[in-house]
């Protein structure tokens, strides 16, 4: 172990601190961190960890919601600036222009979304467990922010809804193209296609397996494929490999990269942990309210 992960185990004992990592930071950081995992594993474990201080190793939106749940605790972002750029494409005012539109409507956000969003939200979901809660919600009438491909994704499978899908997307994974994926399958034909539901629709289309971060690591490990094209971002090659010795993963050959997770490093790790210079703050109103979408979701999700 090098000198700065040395330094960054030992804090994690002296200040009484959790790390959680998401899969897409970088390989020396997933080896520190306590716990790492998808976006809806992370916000649960969140809940359960007896330590004074939660450090979140991904971009804003995870360690707001795990502010959101847990308002008692200090919650430290391994990156200030690591952000999700698709949690800010939601406009305020067209939640409330369909609220008044549909009376029987349930506003369904995706956890990759701003607190704001969350609070004015009836639930929020993740990838993982999204069909699951729409599935059973009361409302007939879904409106799915802000990612319009995981909506579009969702609402195939739960065809007995109506559906508004709002407009954002995730730049990285739309990026990951049908003809992208096609080459690598024309480089290895048997392998398995497991994508991330934030792609397109046509690449998709391609898929022998569709599903969170955690599905698509979970489906490697229990497949007796020995070869797989993983669309999603390369951040999961660590876990894959770690879990499969003597699989082989391939990527498109222009990685999916997202640069929010990519900019938490093992220093700007190491600074929170020593500085805990800007906690995540969410005033009372806003955690309050936000923290009703939260917590129904871990519910409906059980
Ligand atoms: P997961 O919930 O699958 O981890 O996805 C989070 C994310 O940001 C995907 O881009
Ligand atoms: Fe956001 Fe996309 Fe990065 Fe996920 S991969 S955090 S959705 S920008």
């Amino acid at each position: 172990m090098d000198c700065i992960a040395k330094e960054i185990q030992k804090l994690k004992k002296e200040k009484d601190i959790a790390v959680l990592a998401h899969y897409y930071v970088r390989d020396e950081v997933q080896k520190v961190a306590d716990y790492t995992g998808d976006s809806y594993y992370l916000s649960k474990i969140a809940t359960s960890l007896p330590h004074k201080t939660i450090l979140f190793c991904g971009v804003k939106f995870m360690g707001e919601s795990a502010k959101i749940l847990n308002p008692e605790k200090k919650v430290l972002m391994a990156n200030d600036a690591a952000d999700c750029p698709m949690a800010h494409m939601v406009d305020l005012e067209e939640i409330a222009t369909i609220r008044t539109q549909f009376k029987d409507v349930a506003v369904v956000c995706y956890i990759n979304s701003t607190a704001e969003v969350k609070a004015h939200s009836d639930v929020c979901v993740t990838s993982s467990n999204a069909v699951q809660i729409v599935k059973n919600l009361p409302q007939k009438t879904i409106y799915f922010i802000p990612d319009e491909n995981l909506g579009r994704h969702v609402a195939a499978q739960v065809p007995e809804k109506h559906f508004i899908f709002g407009s954002g997307y995730c730049h990285v994974h739309a990026d990951i193209s049908r003809k992208s994926i096609e080459e690598a399958k024309a480089q290895s034909p048997s392998a398995k296609v497991l994508a991330h539901p934030e792609c397109k629709a046509e690449t998709l289309e391609l898929a022998d397996f569709i599903g969170s971060t955690s599905g698509i690591l979970n489906y490697a490990t229990e497949s007796p494929a020995r070869e797989f094209i993983i669309g999603t971002e390369t951040g999961t090659r660590y876990e894959l490999e770690r879990m499969n010795p003597g699989k082989t993963f391939f990527f498109t050959d222009q990685p999916p990269v997202c640069p929010g997770m990519k900019s938490v490093t093992l220093d700007s790790l190491l600074d929170a942990m020593k500085n805990q210079e800007s906690p995540v703050e969410i005033e009372p109103e806003l955690q309050t309210n936000a923290c009703q979408a939260l917590s129904r979701m871990l519910e409906l999700a059980k």
